[in-house]
């Protein structure tokens, strides 16, 4: 996946990149972002999601996360609950460089996101 070239990760030197599928068909990609204060840094995942609902799309298909692992990698806990908020249950494809893929749906990777939060159910 293109963006993930586009990675800024000169601490780590981990590439990631994300594309979120939009409902409306349009699709929204990311890279994680590092800074010299590591805090700072951004995740694939919370980048496509806050350029697509920038661009006016909240609503998804799927995410498609790649990165250069052996075993696909999965989405931090940060990233899941920013996509939760969204959609409790997307539909999350994992995949790496040699073209392996896993798909979960996030309620599989984070139950119960929202629960008693604000009195949410
Ligand atoms: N990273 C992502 O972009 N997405 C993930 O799901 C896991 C981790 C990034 C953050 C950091 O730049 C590097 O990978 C190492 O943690």
């Amino acid at each position: 996946m293109e963006v993930a070239g586009r990675a800024y990760a000169p601490y780590s030197k981990f590439l990631v990149g994300a594309v979120l599928v939009g409902k409306d068909g349009r699709i929204f990609a990311g890279c994680n972002v590092e800074n010299i204060s590591f805090g700072l840094t951004i995740c694939a995942e919370r980048n496509a999601v806050f350029a697509a609902v920038a661009a006016g799309c909240r609503e998804f298909e799927k995410i498609v996360i790649v990165a250069d692992t052996e075993v696909p990698a999965s989405p931090c806990g940060a990233c899941r609950q920013v996509l939760a908020e969204f959609d409790p249950d997307l539909e999350i494809v994992l995949a790496n460089f040699r073209g392996q893929t896993e798909m979960f749906r996030l309620s599989q990777l984070l139950p119960r996101p929202t629960a008693g939060i604000l009195d949410r159910s």
